[in-house]
C-alpha cells in the first residue's frame, strides 16, 4: 500500500479500546458466575482471536461489532468443557500465554496453535513456572514453541522470581493461582502492566500487591463475580496519534478518552522528554482504569535517553518512539530492551532495517537502537514482516518523507485497529 503524504493533522480521535484489557474481560467473564458486559471492547483480530477460543470451551459470546459491545455468559470457575479441537490463537501472544495459565489447571487437555509468528514465539517462559506448579506440556514441532499441548492438572501455588518484566508471564501464573492449592506470588524485575491485578480486583479476587507493585499475591478462587467493564482507548494505539501529532508541521490533535494506567503511560513521559507540547484534560481516576484526553500540537523535537524501568512501561510503543526520534534533533538511544527481539517481529532488526532504507542514521544494538535523527527522510519500499506496530509506525514516517512510502502487508494492522489508515486520513487537511 502507497502511503498518503500527511500535512496539518488536526482535529479529535477516538482510538479503539485497550487490547490487553479486551483481552481479560473475555478470560474473567468466561469463568466468572453471570454475563460480563464489556463497552469499548477491541474489534481487532487478536481480541477476536480470545472470543473464538474460549466459544470453543463452550461459553456463550454475543459480540455486537457495530457499538463494540461483548456480553460473556460467564460459566464459572469450573465451568470450561474441552475444545473438540485446536485453539487457534491466530497471531496474538496475549491469547496464548494468559489463556495457558487458565488451561494449565483445567482437567482436559488442550492444543493450541497460532500463525509464523506465534509459532517462533519463546513460551519456555510460561512453561517453566506452569510445570513448576504441577501442569505438563508437550510441544509438537519445537522445543518451547507453538504448536503446544497443555495437559491440566490439580495445580499447586508457587513462588516465582520471572526473570522477564512480562505482563504476560505474571497474567499466565496468576491465572492459574485461581485454581491452584495455597497462595502463588509472582515478583518481576520492573514493573509491568498491571490490568490483571486491577481486573481481579474488580472480579472478586483476594490478590495483594506490594508496595513497589512487583510481587503479587493471589490466593485460589472460590467464584469471580460478573462485572460490568468500560475498555478505555488503548494508549498504543493512542501513540500514533501522539507521534504523528508532534512531528507534522502545522498539526494539533485530541485523542479522546485514553486509558492512562501509570504501568502503562511511558510514552508520555518520553514526549515530554523530547520537548512535547502535550497536555492531558478531563482525568478521570473514578473507574478501575484512569482515563484523559491528549491534546498535543506539532514540537520541535530533540533526542533522549530511554532506559531501565520505563522500559515495560512503553514496550509496545518503542516503533513509533524510534520514528518520532528519527524526526528529532540530536540523538536519541534507546536501550535494556531485549524483548523487542520476541515480539511479533524481532522489532529491533526490522526497525532499524526500515528507517535505514528511509535514510535514517540508525545503529542496532543488543537491546534497543541509537537514533541520530533530524535529517529529512526518504520514501521506500518497507516490509512490515505482518506486524501491525511496524506497519502503522510506517505510516507516519512515510507519510512524511519524501517520496513514495510503499508499505508491504499494511492490512495487519486488523491485529490492533482495524480503522488506522482511515483515521489517519481523517484527521490529514
Ligand atoms: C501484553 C503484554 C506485553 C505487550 C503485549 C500485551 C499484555 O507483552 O507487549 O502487547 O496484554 O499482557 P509481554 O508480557 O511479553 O511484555
Amino acid at each position: 500500500m502507497i502511503m498518503s503524504h500527511l500535512s496539518n493533522l488536526t482535529g479529535e480521535i477516538t482510538v479503539p479500546g485497550d487490547k490487553s484489557i479486551s483481552h481479560r474481560s473475555i478470560m474473567l467473564g468466561a469463568l466468572a458466575d453471570g454475563i460480563t458486559e464489556v463497552t469499548g471492547f477491541l474489534q481487532g483480530a487478536d481480541c477476536l482471536s480470545s472470543i473464538s477460543c474460549f466459544e470453543k470451551m463452550g461459553i456463550m459470546i454475543e459480540n455486537d461489532q457495530k457499538t463494540s459491545t461483548v456480553k460473556i455468559h460467564g460459566n464459572g470457575l469450573r465451568g470450561l468443557k474441552r475444545p473438540s479441537e485446536t485453539l487457534d490463537v491466530g497471531n496474538s501472544g496475549t491469547t496464548t500465554r494468559l489463556m495457558s495459565g487458565i488451561l494449565a489447571a483445567q482437567n482436559f487437555s488442550s492444543t493450541i496453535d497460532g500463525d509464523s509468528s506465534i509459532r517462533k514465539r519463546p513460551m519456555g517462559r510460561i512453561m517453566t513456572p506452569l510445570s513448576q506448579m504441577g501442569a505438563e506440556f508437550e510441544s509438537l514441532e519445537n522445543d518451547k514453541c507453538a504448536p503446544f499441548i497443555i495437559h491440566g492438572k490439580k495445580l499447586h501455588g508457587i513462588n516465582y522470581e520471572s526473570p522477564v518484566a512480562s505482563a504476560q508471564v505474571k497474567s499466565a501464573i496468576l491465572l492459574a493461582g485461581l485454581f491452584a492449592e495455597g497462595q502463588t506470588t509472582v515478583t518481576e524485575p520492573a514493573l509491568s502492566r498491571n490490568h490483571t491485578e486491577l481486573m481481579f480486583e474488580e472480579f472478586g479476587v483476594d490478590i495483594r500487591i506490594s508496595n513497589s507493585g512487583k510481587t503479587s499475591t493471589v490466593s485460589p478462587a472460590s467464584k469471580l463475580s460478573a462485572q460490568h467493564i468500560s475498555v478505555p482507548g488503548d494508549i498504543s494505539s493512542a501513540a500514533y496519534f501522539i507521534c504523528a501529532g508532534l512531528i507534522t508541521p502545522n498539526s494539533e490533535i485530541t485523542i479522546k478518552n485514553v486509558g492512562i494506567n501509570p504501568t502503562r503511560d511511558g510514552i508520555l513521559t518520553v514526549c515530554k522528554m523530547m520537548g512535547a507540547n502535550i497536555s492531558l484534560t478531563n482525568i478521570k481516576n473514578d473507574v478501575g482504569e484512569p482515563v484523559a484526553d491528549i491534546t498535543v500540537s506539532s514540537s520541535t523535537l530533540h533526542g533522549c535517553v530511554i532506559e531501565g524501568d520505563i522500559i515495560p512501561k512503553l514496550i509496545d510503543e518503542i516503533p513509533i518512539i524510534a520514528v518520532m526520534a528519527a524526526f528529532a534533533e540530536g540523538q536519541t538511544i534507546i536501550k535494556d530492551a531485549q524483548e523487542l527481539k520476541v515480539k511479533e517481529s524481532n522489532r529491533i532488526d526490522v526497525m532499524s532495517t526500515n528507517l535505514s532504507a528511509m535514510g535514517v542514521d540508525v545503529t542496532p544494538t543488543d537491546d534497543g537502537m541509537i537514533i541520530n535523527g533530524g535529517k529529512p527522510l526518504h520514501g521506500a519500499t518497507i516490509d512490515s514482516k505482518l506486524d501491525h506496530r511496524i506497519a502503522m509506525s510506517f505510516a507516519i514516517a512515510g507519510g512524511l518523507a519524501d517520496g513514495d512510502t510503499d508499505i508491504l502487508g499494511a492490512e495487519c494492522v486488523n491485529i490492533s485497529y482495524p480503522t488506522f489508515y482511515e483515521d489517519l486520513l481523517r484527521l490529514n487537511s
